[in-house]
């Protein structure tokens, strides 16, 4: 018995049939009969589309039967298949297409899958959630010292930490810091903290006008100790208000526009009348000086020294554990917490940051390890930088100059915020200087600034870095007022 042909398709995809996947091959025999045809078996099938795909068996198993359809001339047989099910099983379009449709299945399950990930992981969230609400709100409440809170707790603080707590009566406000939220050895003497507690000031202050009070403020004296010997919350400043014109100052509209910006910026020169505003900022503050460097050789000599102070400081596996305890990567602590430091204010390209927030904390560890993901590192943003400040006290380990520091720092962000421009604070080296401090190491970071600075009369006690912005950025969490009231 001879086999003539193979399938009762047509006749073009017969020949495609044959052309692609070659032909039956073996011993026909012929083994009894079904609906009046005879009934042939093969004993080997060869197929080198799906053999490769390891299918070869099944599809030999289905096929050993195919039904004679008639006997041609010449005595062989055209052998009758039951067309859907041979294509079935190993036509080309349909081999295809149920791959396509296992494919799809798994892409639809995949991309699905990722999607919801996304979405419960805050990929698609930036700046939404409860956490960011008191960005929205915080002009909900006019005309009382609530008020006045809500602008402050939209302060810089450092690590996002908000040290504050606010104790309201009718008429005064007093501020105190809880010493419980530090980020650990990076802050020893709760120094930055208390800068953060001197931003939160600056912007209650700024509200009082707008909300029809005139409002003085008491910093309180005193020294600053370890973090360790602090073991409530400590009052830091009083502000007493009384009705006052109501005035809605430059600064207060940028309240809510002020934010930290980690990307590179724009390498030009900022414009000369600015420069000078900043150079004024603390003109009236006989313990406070700004410095400014915009000369080329002096940014790149800050550059490398933010840099060697960060890969020093954070060598210290206490500063980095400190640290890290205050970075949200989990979208649900985020909302949660509501507050600490979080990938989309990272400085990272967009692709980075949004793999950063679906991937597993191992999955992270492990390309941040292998360096899977394109970061932007610290040396590249710091050479983006067109003006490095500084900012200097008579006394860094005194808390009303701490307090006063802050005070100016988040006055110069929010004329930097209002003017269009960008800006972000640098503390490597002053934390440096705590550090070695801390450890009872010779003062090369004291040094360093100073020689910076050119003056050893003036203590350097905040770094910044201020641009044109290539990015916008999204808020940081915050904790709602109704938290940090006493
Ligand atoms: C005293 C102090 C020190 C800070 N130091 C740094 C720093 O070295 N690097 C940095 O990227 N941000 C620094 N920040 C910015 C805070 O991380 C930021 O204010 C906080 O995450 C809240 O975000 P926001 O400023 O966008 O509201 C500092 C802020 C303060 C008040």
């Amino acid at each position: 018995m001879r086999l003539r042909s193979v399938c009762d398709r047509t006749k073009a995809d017969q020949l495609r049939w044959n052309a692609h996947y070659g032909s039956i091959v073996g011993n026909p025999s012929v083994k009894g009969s079904k609906e009046g045809l005879p009934v042939i078996r093969f004993s080997e099938v060869r197929d080198p589309f799906l053999c490769p795909l390891r299918q070869g068996r099944q599809w030999q198993q289905q096929h050993r039967e195919a039904r004679v359809a008639n006997t041609l001339d010449d005595g062989s047989y055209k052998v009758f298949y039951h067309c859907r099910k041979i294509s079935a099983l190993h036509g080309e379009p349909l081999q295809r297409r149920l791959f396509l449709k296992g494919t799809g299945a798994v892409t639809v399950l995949l991309v699905g899958g990722v999607a919801f990930r996304a979405y419960e992981r805050g990929v698609f969230s930036v700046g939404k959630g409860p956490a960011f609400e008191p960005w929205k709100d915080w002009q909900q409440t006019k005309d009382s010292p609530l008020a006045l809170v809500s602008a402050a707790i939209l302060a810089a603080s450092p690590h996002n930490t908000q040290p504050w707590l606010f104790k309201l009566a009718d008429s005064s406000i007093d501020l105190y810091l809880d010493p419980k939220r530090y980020p650990g050895p990076l802050d020893p003497y709760l120094r930055e903290e208390h800068i953060g507690m001197g931003c939160a000031l600056e912007n209650l202050m700024l509200a009082a006008p707008a909300n029809g009070y005139a409002a003085s403020a008491t910093l309180l004296p005193g020294k600053l100790t370890l973090a360790s010997a602090y073991s409530d919350p400590e009052v830091v400043a009083r502000v007493v208000l009384v009705p006052g014109a109501r005035q809605r100052s430059e600064l207060y509209g940028a309240i809510p526009h002020r934010h930290t910006n980690r990307n590179p910026y724009a390498l030009k020169s900022l414009p000369a009348d600015f420069i000078d505003e900043l150079q004024r900022a603390a003109n009236d503050e006989a313990d406070v000086k700004v410095f400014l460097f915009t000369a080329d050789q002096e940014r790149n000599a800050i550059v490398e020294l933010i840099v060697k102070a960060n890969d020093t400081v954070y060598a210290d596996p206490q500063v980095d554990k400190g640290s890290e305890a205050w970075v949200r990567y989990d979208w649900k602590d985020v909302q949660r917490l509501r507050d600490g430091l979080i990938m989309d204010e990272s400085g990272q390209p967009p692709l980075t940051i949004a793999m950063v927030k679906l991937a597993t904390p191992s999955l992270r560890r492990f390309a941040f390890r292998h360096k899977l993901l394109r970061t932007t590192s610290y040396k590249e943003v710091l050479q983006a930088t067109p003006l490095f400040g500084l900012i200097a006290v008579r006394d860094r380990y005194e808390r009303e100059q701490s307090l006063l520091a802050g005070r100016i720092w988040q006055r110069i962000h929010l004329l930097t915020t209002a003017r269009g421009l960008a800006g972000r604070p640098v503390n490597e080296a002053v934390e440096w200087i705590d550090h070695q401090r801390w450890l009872n190491q010779e003062p090369q970071a004291e040094a360093a600034l100073s020689e910076l600075i050119g003056n050893t009369t003036w203590q350097p006690t905040f770094m910044f870095r201020l641009g044109y912005p290539v990015r916008q950025v999204s808020p940081s969490p915050r904790r709602p007022v109704n938290d940090v009231l006493l």
